[in-house]
């Protein structure tokens, strides 16, 4: 795979597709509730504008192909991207299939346009390489900035690098350094903890965290569906609940938060993604705030998590200064894990053959 600092040759004047990855919380008008993401985009964007070279940006927000566009539209998003990047940001609202290489001709080097919501055209999610092609046109070069979307197999983060050559942004390559580390070689005992619901989704991901970690604690929904099906943990290394808060079991009772604790002091890597109860609600987040200030505490050891609300959860307790890495993958950071970091968007980089 080639990274961005890679590139042998002047990008001033060129024009480069970045695929960004700012799908953050919105309100009914799309206007985003968060901005850790969006913030997470600006390096690789500021590298690019200080080599002078035409910036067009892709990206998507929600579902639009279930939900509808309502409401899903990227223009506030491009709005906070360029206030928090102190950039000018002009956001295109036409279909991908209106965009004319004349319309973005008149770009000047540095400059930023953000291209409207890649999903609203449904031949992105089925990866189609008309759409990609038709993409493609719009640039010299492809990168993709956008871990968190690598484990789709999508027109703008797959069939793209077919036709361009391609390279992966600052935000990506940290996260697959983190990652591959994690992977191979993590300081022991490691353990990793896991949460939130979609047992169907993490049941597989925890049979490989079983592979890489001393320890795998699961909480939140998914134990309570792990102890359902199974009854008990199938494996020394699974350690799950032992008690619960309320009979509907919302959260990780005391018992379970100090035999949790136990581990997590004693642990020289810590993974976690997944809110460990029904945190939305009070006082079932009390489980996951003690797992947070755990983590935080345990200052000698080297943290890394992911995750929507377990990322919330860290910066609610003003604790992210403690932690190691703070992935922008939800789904994909357990996909990763999963698939041993073959994930469709890193494969489609490392399969590139136009940037030799
Ligand atoms: C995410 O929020 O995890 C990514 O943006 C991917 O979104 P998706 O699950 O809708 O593909």
């Amino acid at each position: 795979m080639k990274y961005i600092p890679d590139i042998p040759y002047s990008l001033k004047g060129k024009n480069v597709l970045i695929r960004i990855d700012v799908n953050e919380p919105v309100n009914a008008e799309g206007y985003p509730q968060d901005t850790f993401r969006i913030k997470k985009a600006l390096a690789t964007i500021q590298y690019f504008r200080e080599k002078e070279t035409k910036i067009i940006l892709i990206a998507h927000l929600g579902n639009p192909q279930e939900s509808g566009i309502e409401g899903l539209s990227l223009k506030y998003i491009a709005q906070v991207l360029g206030e928090l990047g102190e950039f000018p940001v002009t956001f295109i609202d036409k279909p991908i299939n209106e965009i004319s290489t004349d319309s973005i001709a008149n770009l000047q080097d540095g400059e930023i346009v953000f291209l409207e919501n890649i999903r609203f055209d449904a031949r992105e999610e089925s990866n189609d390489k008309e759409f990609a092609f038709s993409l493609a046109q719009l640039g010299d070069i492809y990168v993709n900035d956008a871990f968190s979307v690598s484990h789709r197999e999508h027109a703008s983060v797959s069939a793209i690098t077919e036709y361009l050559p391609s390279f992966a942004g600052l935000q990506l390559a940290q996260e697959i350094e983190v990652l591959t580390h994690i992977l191979m070689s993590p300081d022991k005992p490691a353990i990793a903890i896991i949460g939130g619901a979609k047992i169907s989704t993490k049941l597989p991901v925890i049979a490989v965290l079983e592979e890489i970690f001393d320890y795998v604690l699961v909480g939140g929904k998914i134990a309570n569906e792990y102890i359902d099906e199974y009854g008990q943990a199938q494996s020394e290394k699974i350690i799950l609940p032992i008690d619960f808060v309320g009979a509907e079991k919302y959260d990780i009772g005391p018992k379970t938060r100090a035999l949790f604790g136990e581990y997590i002091h004693k642990a020289a890597t810590i993974v976690w993604n997944g809110p460990l109860g029904y945190f939305e609600e009070k006082p079932y987040d009390e489980g996951t705030q003690y797992i947070a200030e755990a983590i935080a505490q345990n200052e000698s050891s080297y943290s890394v998590l992911g995750g929507g609300e377990t990322v919330d959860e860290i910066y609610n307790l003003h604790q992210e200064s403690k932690i190691d890495f703070i992935s922008t993958g939800g789904g994909a950071i357990l996909e990763y894990i999963a698939q041993k970091g073959q994930l469709p968007g890193i494969q489609a980089l490392e399969n590139n053959t136009k940037n030799s």
